[in-house]
């Protein structure tokens, strides 16, 4: 039986993307990358999917006059790669209703706070400022409303009094980049079940 496809959006650094793509080289993930794309030329994510011979495609947002043209090219990208999953993995543009409509349910995303708490930019820094003693990540599946869709998976971490920014920061990496490829190996095996807002997983048969 052919293998399902994913493909990753990054806008930035890709520690998630790499995290992904190695838990597919040692077999974790019984799936295919086959495509980074970003919306910036600069990203360090190019990189390292030249690295695992993986191919770029870079749909610059800047390139584009609006933000519709943007999405048409962006979705004729997507069209050719034709992926079971759209993975955005520090993607850091809302999708417009069209493409989120296309993939229900076949896209996810991560986010560096425990939904619904601090949607939105600098979320470890929001939970700083709030003053939880809790922070983590989570993994939901994409939809209209921003960092508001069915959650998957969340891990905690705790927060230190000592901690800042790039500290807490640093340590909901090390969670994400365990949880976000165990919600892609639990999706190609067909184990999430989606019923409105929960996300339920199933049981090994
Ligand atoms: C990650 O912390 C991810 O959760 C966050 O951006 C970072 C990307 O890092 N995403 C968001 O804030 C999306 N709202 P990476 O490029 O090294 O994977």
């Amino acid at each position: 039986m052919n293998k399902g496809t994913f493909v990753v959006l990054a806008s930035g650094r890709g520690s998630n993307f790499q995290a992904i793509i190695d838990r597919v080289s040692d077999g974790y993930i019984n799936a295919v990358c086959t495509s980074l794309i970003t919306d910036n030329p600069d990203a360090y994510a190019i990189l390292r999917a030249k690295d695992a011979g993986i191919p770029a495609e870079v749909v610059s947002y800047r390139t584009f006059p609006d933000k519709n043209m943007y999405e048409n090219a962006l979705l004729a990208t997507l069209a050719r790669y034709n992926p079971d999953l759209v993975v955005l993995a520090g993607y850091m543009r809302l999708l417009g209703e069209r493409i989120v409509d296309l993939y229900k349910g076949k896209m996810m995303n991560i986010h560096p706070s425990l939904l619904p708490a601090f949607q939105g930019l600098h979320a470890q820094r929001q939970a700083l400022m709030y003053g939880t003693k809790v922070a983590g990540c989570t993994v939901h599946f994409v939809t209209h409303d921003m960092d508001a869709g069915p959650v998957i998976m969340q891990r905690t971490v705790q927060v230190l009094d000592d901690d800042d920014e790039e500290s807490l920061s640093e340590r909901i990496l090390i969670e994400e980049h365990q949880v976000f490829p165990e919600a892609i190996k639990l999706f190609f095996e067909k184990k999430l079940l989606i019923k409105g807002r929960r996300v339920f997983l199933l049981p090994r048969t």
